[in-house]
């Protein structure tokens, strides 16, 4: 008998232009576009293996050796129901291919980082999940095509189906067919940007995505300006940067975005913390080393970013990597050793997966 099972695996992706709010919360429709980086770094990636077998009760997930519940009409239950829909279409077409689609699944994700620490592992955990029931399905579908599903997984999980420099455009169409990822640039077009994840915490955060979201669209007046004066163009500017490779623009517009996507949860009711003092400290120390750097006639060397978490993302050009890891060390002498509660989690570069 046949075994039908297939691995697959997607890394994490920091947005430069963050994603917060949605228009429509069963479709996971956002309410502005965002651009994201993927990150090419091994040990920052969900690793998934799908298997269907006829003999299988039901759909079951373990994630990182834990079963979780499939929960009906939940976004787990939607991904592999929305890839079985596609499966079908494939053995409409073709009468002798397997009927995967009438199989149950059992599917094992792991992250090889802290789940849900800021670290966007729903993004790479949706991500790796609807590649491996693409592969296990054979379907023939391009990433913009899979990004539809793993959207109304994680939102966020869209832009992992890309390496490189990433847009989800948040489309208009009320069924969100057109709210999809697409390419702005491969790795290989920039190559020389690298990232350096400063691990502040590895703590769970405290306010889901989902819940700060959700109060923000519902309480900030703040995020209505974001999203109609501020995003499009930001959008159409960080595009033009990564093309031109313009790392000035780029630092200003990521370090400028993060800024306000931290101010908006700070204008929701209750408001909402995700930075701590060290993630601050970061900050302080990435601006002050661009204002030296300017002062002397240089550009921008460094640009931070902060998803819904404490931890920090550094962006620079590979040339200005070990000046940044001394000063961090200096600053905070507890990174020495890769040790908690500040952790180096690497410098690899940017890029596909
Ligand atoms: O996809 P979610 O629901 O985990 O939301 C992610 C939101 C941010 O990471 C804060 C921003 C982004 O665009 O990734």
């Amino acid at each position: 008998m046949s075994i039908y099972q297939a691995t697959a695996s997607a890394p994490v992706n920091i947005a430069c232009i963050k994603y917060w709010g949605k228009r429509d919360t069963k479709l996971i429709l956002p309410t502005n576009s965002s651009l994201s980086v993927t990150l090419d770094q091994d040990h920052l990636r969900s690793t998934t293996t799908s298997r269907a077998d006829p003999s299988f009760t039901k759909d079951r997930l373990w994630l990182n050796g834990k079963e979780e519940e499939i929960n009906e009409g939940g976004r787990l239950a939607t991904c592999i129901r929305e890839m079985k829909r596609l499966r079908r279409e494939v053995e409409d077409k073709e009468p002798n291919a397997p009927k995967l689609s009438t199989f149950p699944v059992h599917i094992s994700s792991r992250n090889n980082f802290p789940t849900a620490a800021g670290l966007a592992s729903s993004a790479s955990g949706f991500a790796a999940l609807v590649k491996s029931l693409a592969t296990l399905y054979q379907l023939p579908a391009h990433p913009s095509q899979l990004s539809l599903i793993a959207r109304q997984g994680s939102g966020s999980a869209c832009r992992s189906l890309f390496g490189g420099y990433v847009a989800w455009e948040m489309g208009s169409k009320p069924d969100g067919s057109d709210s999809l990822a697409v390419e702005v640039a491969p790795q290989s077009h920039w190559p020389d940007l690298h990232a350096l994840i400063c691990v502040v915490s590895d703590d769970k955060k405290g306010t889901s995505s989902t819940s700060g979201m959700q109060q923000t669209v519902e309480t900030s007046a703040l995020l209505q300006h974001r999203i109609k004066h501020v995003v499009p163009e930001r959008m159409e500017a960080i595009k033009k940067a990564i093309l031109a490779k313009d790392f000035d623009s780029f630092a200003r517009i990521t370090m400028k975005d993060s800024n306000q996507f931290h101010a908006v949860c700070l204008d929701t009711e209750p408001p909402i913390f995700y930075m701590n003092d060290v993630s601050r400290s970061i900050i302080a120390l990435i601006v002050e080393y661009n204002r030296v750097s300017v002062a002397n006639g240089g550009g921008y060397k460094a640009a931070y970013t902060y998803d819904a978490g404490p931890n920090a993302v550094i962006y620079a050009p590979k040339e200005n990597l070990k000046e940044i890891i001394s000063l961090i060390v200096k600053y905070f002498p507890q990174a020495e050793n890769f040790k908690d509660p500040f952790q180096l989690f690497g410098t690899q570069g940017v890029g596909a997966g």
